[in-house]
């Protein structure tokens, strides 16, 4: 019997000793103290020592028992202490090393464009007013002076949801939805997203205009101009040249398109302004009377003014941008040049 107890002692430090990691090492463990191991089974062997021996057995059965467990805790601090080891050896890292740095984001450039131009007009006092995306074709159309089967339908090719409903393709109709709500004097501006059936470098399906309406009792084409060249110089720089070009609009009466002198060449001629020497940046023109009949104002009374511009439009402007896709590409690289 102690001659059993003392191979098991030399097998189970052979074992504790060559395990070289923590699973290895409590299996070793379990092998030989756990409730069905060696120990366990020579525990079971007691039944054939004689009386008289026993406690001499017992106390060398136990002895063999801490033995193990003396060196399976050594054996398993050594083992930490190794694993410890190696981590700080492999995974050395240099304190003195610059950081990586959090990316900030940014705002998308059409974005910051859109309220900056908002701002502008909110500053002259227009408030901001807003109206659905997809649209009754009452306020896109017929409302505005565009009736159905006009040939003044062409100038915007229409996504139709239904006869009666279609995604707006400018923000015009928001005109319509405050006038009918409220009474002059009205000055707001409606920023938003509009659609059109289009693709191309300077033409996407959806994009972004903001709108203007000025209504009250005593409103010349003199203010309309007053209006935009303040805008046009407050955008573009005090230095800007600014011209008032006749145009066509149904709502309207008389139209204008305004242009500013061509950023990229100073008004010399080029690509970007086809060499006229001047960019369109917005439409604008007097309220056609027909616009206040729709939402029973009487036009003997009231005289106001709107303009409509394309945020993408002026934003390619504004950084010298000549493709328009580029915006709604989601390319990091493009982005993150308008910080
Ligand atoms: N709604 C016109 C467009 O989208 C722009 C515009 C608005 C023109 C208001 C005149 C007055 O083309």
């Amino acid at each position: 019997m102690i001659e059993r107890l003392e191979d098991i002692k030399k097998q189970a430090e052979n074992e504790l000793r060559n395990a070289v990691d923590e699973v290895t090492l409590h299996n070793v463990k379990a092998r030989f103290l756990g409730r069905k191991g060696i120990i366990t089974e020579v525990l079971k062997g007691m039944r054939d020592v004689p009386q008289s021996e026993r406690p001499r057995i017992g106390q060398a059965i136990n002895e063999v028992k801490e033995f193990i467990e003396g060196l399976f805790e050594a054996r398993l601090r050594e083992i930490k202490e190794e694993r410890k080891r190696h981590i700080l050896l492999t995974e050395k890292v240099d304190v003195t090393l610059p950081g990586k740095g959090t990316r900030l984001g940014n705002k998308h450039p059409i974005t910051q464009v859109m309220e900056e131009i908002v701002g502008i007009f909110e500053r002259m006092g227009f408030e901001i007013a807003e109206g659905p995306e997809v649209e009754l074709d009452y306020y896109n159309f017929e409302a505005l002076n565009i009736p159905r089967d006009h040939p003044a339908r062409d100038m915007q090719d229409t996504f139709y949801i239904s006869d009666d409903v279609v995604l707006r393709t400018h923000t015009s109709p928001v005109q319509i939805r405050v006038m009918e709500k409220q009474k002059p004097p009205i000055k707001v501006i409606a920023p938003g997203k509009v659609y059109r059936c289009d693709s191309d470098v300077s033409h996407t399906p959806m994009f972004h205009q903001v709108e203007g309406l000025l209504v009250d009792e005593r409103v010349t084409f003199s203010d309309l101009k007053g209006v935009l060249t303040q805008f046009a110089r407050l955008l573009f720089g005090s230095h800007i040249k600014v011209r008032f070009r006749p145009s066509f609009f149904p709502f309207t009466e008389p139209s204008a398109e305004v242009d500013i002198e061509c950023v990229i060449c100073a008004g010399k001629g080029c690509r970007v302004c086809k060499n006229s020497g001047w960019l369109e940046i917005l439409g604008c023109g007097m309220v056609d009377p027909e616009v206040f009949r729709s939402v029973q104002y009487d036009p003997q009374r009231y005289r106001g003014f709107a303009f409509g511009l394309g945020v993408e439009r002026i934003t390619m402007l504004k950084f010298g941008i000549n493709d328009i896709r580029l915006f709604f590409e989601n390319d990091i690289r493009f982005l993150k040049q308008f910080l």
